[in-house]
C-alpha cells in the first residue's frame, strides 16, 4: 500500500495566507497540517508516499518535509503543473502508484482518528475504493454519498441543490489500481476539473465495488479561516500537553495544559490552557486564553489574545482582545488609542495599527 498527499491547489479561500505561502503548511497547535496527515499515514503502516506539489508553493513544501527520515518514511515529491482536479493528481502520480492500491489523503484535511482500521479492512475485503464519510448539517456545500444499507456507494453528487443524505465525502479515500482506468474515461466537469467524485461513480457504473464508512470523529477541511481555528482548538484540546521548558516568571501564572518552548519567555502574563507557545516568544504582562497558538519568535506586550493563531514573527502590542484570530507570519498588530474587540484575518507581512 502507497499513501499519495495531494498538497498542491490554489488557496483562493485562505488568501491572503496563501499568496505568500501553502495552505499545508499553515500551522494547527503549531505544527503544519501536512505533518499531521503524514503521521496519520505512517500510523497506518504506509512508509512509501507521494506528495503532489505544485509549481508555486512545491518547494516551500519540500523545504518543511524534507525526505521523510523524521516519519521513517520514503517520500516522493511529484509536480503537478496546474491545478486541475483530484483525479488529475492522481493521474499526474501513475508513474509513482504503478500497480499499487493507495490511500488518497488531501494535505489541506484534518480528521479525529487514525486510518488503520480503514486501511486494514480495504485489504481483507474486496472492493476498488473505500470512501469516508461524515455527518454535515449543510450537505449541499460538500460532495454528498447515497449509501446502501450495507455501506456500498449508489452515487455520489458534487454540491446537491435536493441531496440525497447528509453524508459528506472526507478527504481520505483508499482505492485499487482500477481508479486509472476510472480516471481515464471521466472528463472535465463544469468548473474544468478532472473530479475525483466523477471518477469514483464512474467505478460504479463500470460495475466495481465502491464502500464506505462513516467517519466516528471529527473532520475538518482546514482550508477556511474558521474552519482553521477550529482545527486549532480541537488539536489543543485533544492531544495539547502541559510542558514548560521555557522561563515563566514568579508573577505570571500558567493555568491548565500549556506548552512553553525552551528558549521562550513568558513574564508578568496568566496563561489559560490549551495553549502553545513557541521558540524565541515573548508574552508580556499579557493574557492569553484558552485555543491559542502563538508561534516562534513573536511577541505579545500588554495585550489579549484568545482563540486564536499567531504565527512566527509577529508582534501583538497594547491590544485590549484579540480573538478567534488568524494572524499571520511577521503581522505587527500595534494600538495607538482605545478601541474595542478586534476581529481579524491577516495575511503574512502586513502591518495593522489601530
Ligand atoms: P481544494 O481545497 O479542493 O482546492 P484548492 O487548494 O485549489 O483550494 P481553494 O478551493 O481554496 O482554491 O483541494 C484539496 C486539497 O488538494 C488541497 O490540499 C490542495 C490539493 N489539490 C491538489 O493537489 N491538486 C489539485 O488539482 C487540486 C484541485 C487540489
Amino acid at each position: 500500500m502507497k499513501a499519495l498527499i495531494l498538497s498542491g491547489g490554489k488557496g483562493t479561500r485562505l488568501r491572503p495566507l496563501t499568496y505568500s505561502g501553502a495552505k499545508q503548511l499553515v500551522p494547527v497547535a503549531n505544527r503544519p497540517i501536512l505533518f499531521y496527515c503524514i503521521d496519520n499515514i505512517v500510523q497506518a503502516g504506509i512508509r512509501d508516499i507521494g506528495i503532489i506539489i505544485s509549481p508555486e508553493t512545491g518547494e516551500e513544501i519540500r523545504e518543511a518535509v524534507g525526505d521523510g527520515k523524521r516519519w521513517n518514511a520514503k517520500i516522493t515529491y511529484i509536480r503537478q503543473d496546474a491545478p486541475a482536479g483530484l483525479a488529475h493528481a492522481v493521474k499526474t502520480a501513475a508513474p509513482f502508484l504503478r500497480k499499487s492500491p493507495f490511500v488518497m489523503y488531501l494535505g489541506d484535511n484534518l480528521i479525529g482518528r487514525d486510518i488503520r482500521k480503514f486501511v486494514e479492512d480495504f485489504s481483507k475485503k474486496k472492493s476498488d475504493a473505500l470512501i469516508l464519510l461524515k455527518e454535515v448539517d449543510n450537505p449541499k456545500q460538500f460532495g454528498v454519498a447515497e449509501v446502501s444499507g450495507r455501506g456500498n456507494i449508489i452515487r455520489l453528487v458534487e454540491k446537491p441543490d435536493d441531496p440525497p443524505s447528509n453524508l459528506a465525502l472526507v478527504g481520505v479515500y483508499i482505492f485499487s489500481p482500477k481508479i486509472h482506468s476510472a480516471i481515464d474515461r471521466i472528463s472535465p466537469s463544469k468548473r474544468g476539473e478532472l473530479e475525483i467524485t466523477d471518477a469514483i461513480q464512474e467505478l460504479v457504473f463500470m460495475g466495481k465495488r465502491v464502500r464506505s464508512f462513516v467517519l466516528d470523529s471529527w473532520w475538518l477541511d482546514t482550508g477556511k479561516k474558521d474552519d482553521l481555528l477550529t482545527a486549532n482548538a480541537i488539536v489543543l484540546d485533544e492531544w495539547g500537553k502541559k510542558d514548560i521548558t521555557g522561563t515563566v516568571d514568579k508573577s505570571s501564572r500558567v493555568l491548565g495544559r500549556v506548552t512553553v518552548a525552551k528558549t521562550s519567555l513568558v513574564k508578568g502574563s496568566t496563561v489559560r490552557g490549551p495553549v502553545v507557545i513557541g521558540e524565541h516568544t515573548i508574552i508580556e504582562n499579557s493574557f492569553i486564553g484558552p485555543h491559542t497558538s502563538i508561534g516562534d519568535n513573536v511577541r505579545v506586550i500588554n495585550s489579549s489574545i484568545e482563540h486564536s493563531v499567531v504565527m512566527n514573527g509577529s508582534e501583538v502590542l497594547n491590544i485590549d482582545r484579540l480573538e478567534e484570530s488568524l494572524i499571520g507570519r511577521r503581522v505587527r498588530i500595534v494600538k495607538n488609542s482605545r478601541h474595542g474587540a478586534l476581529r481579524l484575518m491577516l495575511g503574512d507581512d502586513s502591518v495593522m495599527e489601530v
